[in-house]
């Protein structure tokens, strides 16, 4: 078996033939993402079409940037991140807590407890949101709280949390996102195969429409699957996030058979009467040819990155580059994937969204051999390449290459702090955050429906396989009492909800 090219590894960042964690891939030195690129892959200007170069640097105006009427400016965490209490009230066992527990595997020793206990202190909480006058806040549901084998009748106890937690936001005037798959899969799901296997699309639809009769009054969109980019890849491909597995042809299946089970969803949704709107999180990125030669395969790069998602669901077709010998695509054989897809699959994984839910973080490069390459600088999370004009180009990408796509919503985007042992002085966050939201209003001027955006996130959490050393909140956790700490950025931020505008630097 050969390893997944480096860029679709979000967290490994490995150029090697093999995948290996990007622990590996830091001792020896930073990996491919410090090959000196830089100099030899100067950004010249290009359209957002796949493979273009990098566009050029926007000036944003002097004055304060409007959002459009309705816009939702919101923050996002999800069920593992924040709660802890992993056996309270007959949670089941996830694939998260089976990976944590063993060692080696998250920075740290951390684990899913108490992670940000927001399972004990929701009420608080919410409060901070309404403090700070979120209008959204995105949450995830645990699927094991709600089956706590992955099957069967619902936990009461289970819905119970959520359903006051939806209540509370109500009655505050925050808008609930409900994201469904934030990627804890009962553990009884993954003995039997997990993603991987078909099954698992039917056991999370049927899941979902559990979860979807509990809560019919959820306003925010309903999100299937958070990243399955993210999962397949670094789940399935380079074995860095749980389940753990390294194997390219349960890479693929993992990739479709979420895709189904989000069609699956989308299905029981309409089925359920609720009143919401549905879609899924998909994280893009724009992929750019960096020095000779390499626009090849950067437009196969970026079939793996962006369209092996986008086309299933707005297309209802893979697209034909993805996988193969050639630089930049999945080493698997496209007839692994031909296999898994059965009539009907592509009718499920299009059905009609009125959502689509876009989560950027940056972008990447990548060369004539389909290695990735580092063409802007990096956040402390090495994978993340900041340009903030990416963030634009996706957007507009979105709605010119797919004339189907429903209205946009960001449900992601953000940046850990510089300083690992915590600060609420995130000067750097807050100039992330303005120039993103920048290119956000920028989109919507340009006649892009985008409807929301999302920070990552609310709170400092439990950041997968980084344990909590990696904290991406707007509020400061302080993991050892739980006192939560609002950020200069969460102060920022409240500033911009109140003025319904992106102010200057
Ligand atoms: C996204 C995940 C989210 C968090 C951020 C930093 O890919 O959806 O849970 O890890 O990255």
């Amino acid at each position: 078996m050969r390893g997944v090219p480096d860029r679709t590894v979000r967290r490994t960042t490995s150029a090697s033939a093999l995948p290996v964690s990007r622990r590996d891939v830091l001792r020896l030195g930073g990996g491919a993402l410090a090959l000196g690129a830089l100099a030899a892959c100067t950004p010249d200007a290009g359209t957002p079409s796949p493979g273009a170069s990098a566009t050029p640097t926007w000036t944003p105006p002097a004055s304060p940037m409007r959002l459009p009427d309705g816009f939702v400016l919101g923050a996002a965490t999800s069920a593992f991140q924040v709660e802890g209490s992993t056996t309270a009230d007959g949670r089941g066992r996830s694939i998260w807590d089976t990976f944590a527990a063993q060692p080696g595997n998250v920075r740290g020793g951390a684990t899913g407890d108490p992670a940000a206990d927001h399972y004990r202190r929701w009420e608080q909480d919410v409060d901070l949101m309404a403090e700070l006058g979120l209008d959204g806040y995105r949450f995830s549901v645990a699927w094991p709280r709600i089956q706590p084998t992955g099957s069967g009748p619902v936990n009461p106890a289970g819905v119970d949390f959520y359903r006051r937690l939806v209540d509370r936001l109500l009655e505050r005037g925050i808008e609930p996102a409900v994201t469904l798959y934030h990627w804890d899969l009962p553990q009884p799901l993954q003995d039997r195969g997990g993603w991987a296997a078909r099954d698992t699309a039917s056991r999370f639809a049927d899941y979902a429409a559990l979860v979807f009769d509990a809560l019919p009054d959820v306003t925010g969109p309903w999100l299937t699957i958070n990243e399955p980019k993210t999962t397949a890849y670094v789940g399935y491909g380079s074995g860095y996030h749980a389940p753990g597995i390294r194997d390219v042809d349960q890479m693929v299946a993992a990739v479709h058979h979420q895709l189904l089970g989000h069609g699956l969803a989308v299905r029981a949704f309409r089925a359920s009467g609720a009143s919401g709107r549905v879609g899924i999180a998909l994280n893009l990125q724009p992929v750019y040819p960096a020095g000779e030669g390499a626009h090849e395969a950067a437009v196969r790069a970026d079939a793996v990155e962006n369209r092996l998602f986008l086309d299933p669901v707005l297309r209802g077709a893979y697209p034909d580059d993805a996988l193969g010998d050639l630089p930049g695509q999945i080493p698997a054989d496209p007839a692994v994937l031909d296999a898994l897809v059965q009539d009907g699959d592509l009718a499920t994984t299009s059905e009609p969204l009125d959502v689509l839910a876009i989560q950027y973080y940056g972008v990447t490069g990548v060369d004539s051999s389909g290695q990735n390459v580092q063409l802007y600088p990096t956040s402390d999370a090495p994978w993340q390449q900041i340009h903030p004009e990416g963030m634009y180009e996706t957007l507009v990408r979105v709605r010119d290459d797919y004339p189907t796509a429903p209205a946009l919503v960001v449900t992601e985007n953000g940046i850990p702090d510089r300083t690992p042992d915590g600060t609420t002085d995130d000067a750097e966050r807050v100039e992330f955050l303005r120039a993103h939201l920048q290119q956000v209003a920028r989109a919507a001027d340009d006649g892009v429906d985008v409807q929301a955006y999302y920070a990552w996130s609310l709170l400092d959490n439990f950041e997968w396989a980084e344990g909590l050393d990696q904290r991406w909140g707007l509020v400061h956790v302080d993991f050892a009492t739980q006192e939560r700490t609002p950020k200069a950025s969460a102060r920022w931020y409240a500033g911009v909800v109140a003025q319904r505008a992106v102010p200057p630097a």
